[in-house]
């Protein structure tokens, strides 16, 4: 069995300091990975540039030993390969072909016809496999079917994920023919991840917490149920870690239902209230605000104590609640890893 401390937590054992990774580790705000983007030239040209993309993934490990490196791309890049366009506007975020109609969705292709477009992020995870530290762990990742398909059905990013519920009520079976290509797709996207060499998947459903009830049972745990099972059948003993964000009470009983290993909270929830309704489940993940990384100081260090002591009676992975966000201080980030590991 592994040493590594992030499988560790995933296979339950509580650990008196708990591995840590952050979400966005590599990004915007560490210069040397903006040397790199420049270099690369532009956000998906990095992410399809392997050398490149195994580059940033690496550098918040050189820097800052974290116990995990994700793979650097991003959720968006499935539907790309499925036909969609995809185009990035500086300070506005991801723009894709729509889907409103049967004809839009006819235009896609199936999910075997992925891996040309994907095979340069294969190659990076082949990279990394090879270049990382032996005890920091690998994690791949897709974003959630509910959440790929909220950008595929508008076109870019929505406050409050409007297209894509006006189309699950008004053409359910449109909608649905979505959502099941996606999880089709997403199986066999992880699945050659896994075979190229990530140890742990992560499944991003950042917009679940705008499902509600029956729809959140329909369109946010059964997908994570699905793509969850086959890859443990392909893979026996893949670890996933399950990110239904803002999910509120569908946190609960969420390991049981979809089979995954570790639920990551988000910041919506106290870490009083993750360990109670969801760390007596397994694994958590999380929760400290991002916004800590920008502001610093004794806040940080007090909260990072109470984070670590809220969860320290079950499996833990520390990390933030959502991604770390451009304006962040690297010194923070180091403050945060040193606190941590105090009385190790
Ligand atoms: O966590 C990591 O470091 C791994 C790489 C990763 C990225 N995106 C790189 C990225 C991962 C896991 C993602 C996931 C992702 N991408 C999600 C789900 C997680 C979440 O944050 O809720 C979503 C919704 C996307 C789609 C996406 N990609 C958006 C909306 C944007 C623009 C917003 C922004 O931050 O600028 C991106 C761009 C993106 N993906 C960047 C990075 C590092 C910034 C691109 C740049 O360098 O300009």
């Amino acid at each position: 069995m592994t040493d590594k401390t992030i499988l560790k937590a995933l296979r339950g054992e509580v650990q008196k300091v708990p591995p840590i990774w952050m979400m966005r580790q590599a990004g915007r705000y560490l210069p040397e990975y903006r040397a790199t983007r420049a270099e690369a030239g532009d956000f998906l040209s990095l992410c399809y540039n392997s050398d490149l993309a195994a580059e940033v993934t690496l550098q918040p490990i050189r820097r800052y030993g974290f116990d995990a490196a994700i793979l650097f791309a991003d959720i968006l890049l499935l539907p790309q390969a499925l036909g969609a366009d995809l185009w990035f506007v500086t300070g506005e975020g991801p723009r894709l072909s729509t889907i409103q109609s049967d004809a839009d969705f006819s235009a896609l292709k199936g999910k075997d016809d992925i891996h040309d477009t994907l095979a340069p992020v294969y190659e990076t995870v082949r990279i990394l496999s090879r270049e990382l530290p032996k005890e920091t762990t690998l994690i791949g990742f897709a974003g959630a079917p509910w959440t790929v398909a909220t950008y595929m059905i508008a076109g870019r990013g929505t406050p409050d994920q409007g297209p894509a519920h006006a189309l699950r009520m008004g053409n359910t079976a449109l909608f649905e023919k979505v959502i099941d290509l996606l999880i089709e797709g997403t199986i066999e996207y992880l699945d050659q991840q896994i075979q190229a060499g990530a140890e742990v998947v992560k499944i991003f459903d950042s917009w679940a917490g705008s499902l509600k009830g029956e729809a959140f049972e329909k369109y946010a745990v059964e997908p994570t149920r699905k793509i969850t099972a086959e890859l443990k059948a392909r893979h026996p003993g893949i670890p996933v870690i399950g990110f239904p964000r803002e999910a509120g009470e569908g946190y609960i009983g969420f390991h049981a239902k979809t089979g995954v290993d570790c639920v990551a909270l988000d910041n919506s929830v106290t870490p009083e209230w993750g360990a109670a309704n969801v760390q007596k489940d397994g694994c958590v993940q999380g929760n400290l605000a991002s916004s800590h990384m920008v502001t610093g100081g004794q806040a940080l260090i007090d909260e990072v104590r109470h984070v670590r002591e809220a969860f320290s009676h079950g499996p833990h992975i520390f990390n933030l609640g959502h991604g770390i966000t451009p304006d962040a201080d690297p010194d923070n980030v180091s403050l945060m890893i040193e606190t941590l590991r105090e009385n190790a």
